[in-house]
């Protein structure tokens, strides 16, 4: 094989700049030819896909966004525009893709793969990070972060006015990012779609603080639980306590991607851009422990990523 191309897809993550970048280097280092696919699978379908060298990929690494915008494709779900996208892709004389994306992305990757015959290595990339069979898809750790960083701003107003602040995060269906953001800021209560909550007792949690002499609280909830104006309209009812929110929105997903992160997309994109490379078609590549491993698509999509419940277990004995 020596002429791959790669697209991002899906919502957009910090890194995914950074795996561009690897899959493009590692292919050029081989001495193959790398396409650019802009807009996700929609320019597969608009055949949008431009020849990359390595001076294209300079100065991205830790930027965020994607160079290659990214898209939701409609269009990719019909069978026959597939089939489109195969035929496009061959006409080019690409004979490999790398996609880069969360769950949605590797779906239609995989699809790809099976309907056209075609070569295919995923790689993680997603704030939600929902992926099974990694440790780590590429975004979340600098979505947890900046997720942190507006915990911790939040509770510096939240004591000054004795409020309780209710802080809703990204996720879509999961509640990762509440988690590690909720627990890393010291959160008095995380909310996820999960695990079943009361918020009765959330809020005699509340109340059971207060009488130990704590003035404001911080409460995480997932978007996938409930919405944040909801919850502190339901917390200023049946506490009385002052209350605020804050929907943290899209900002979750911009910004320079932590070190962590770039080193991850490094290692993931010139890992998939290897495999393909080598002739391993229809697999994600991965992290377990400090291995890069690779899974199949057909094994990905039968399992599911977890919650540790142990974690929002701890997340209530630090709050008391
Ligand atoms: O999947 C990433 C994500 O940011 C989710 O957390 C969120 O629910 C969704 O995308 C928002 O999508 P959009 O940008 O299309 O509104």
């Amino acid at each position: 094989m020596d002429c791959i191309a790669v697209l991002t897809s899906g919502g957009d993550a910090p890194g995914m700049n950074a795996a561009i970048r690897a899959v493009v280097r590692t292919a050029l280092g081989r001495g193959a030819r790398v396409f650019g696919c802009q807009r996700g699978y929609d320019g597969l379908l608009d055949d949008e896909l431009a020849e990359m060298r390595s001076t294209d990929v300079g100065g991205i690494i830790g930027s965020g966004g994607t160079i290659l915008r990214t898209a939701r494709s409609k269009r990719f779900r019909q069978p026959e525009q597939r089939r489109e996208a195969g035929r496009n892709l061959r006409e080019r004389g690409i004979e490999g893709l790398v996609v880069i994306g969360g769950d949605g992305t590797l779906k239609g990757a995989r699809a790809l793969c099976d309907e056209c015959d075609f070569p295919i290595m995923g790689v993680p990339a997603s704030i939600d990070n929902d992926l099974p069979c990694t440790d780590a898809s590429i975004g979340f750790d600098t979505a947890v972060n900046t997720a942190l960083d507006a915990v911790d701003r939040v509770r510096d107003t939240a004591y000054s006015h004795e409020r309780v602040f209710v802080i809703e995060v990204m996720g879509r269906r999961n509640g990762f990012i509440a988690v590690e953001a909720g627990l890393a800021g010291g959160a008095e209560a995380i909310l996820i779609p999960e695990v079943p909550y009361d918020l009765q007792n959330v809020c005699d949690r509340l109340k059971a603080g207060h009488r130990r002499g704590k003035r404001s609280s911080i409460i995480v909830v997932a978007e996938g639980a409930a919405s944040a104006v909801e919850i502190h309209d339901l917390i200023r009812e049946k506490t009385g306590y002052d209350a605020r929110y804050l929907v943290l929105g899209h900002m979750q997903r911009g910004g320079h991607p932590t070190a962590f992160d770039r080193v991850l997309a490094t290692r993931l994109g010139a890992a998939a851009a290897n495999r393909l490379l080598n002739g391993t078609r229809g697999e994600m590549v991965g992290v377990r422990g400090n291995q890069v491993i690779s899974t199949p698509f057909e094994i990905i999509s039968r399992t599911e990523r977890r919650i540790d419940p142990e974690r929002l277990l701890l997340a209530e004995v630090m709050a008391q």
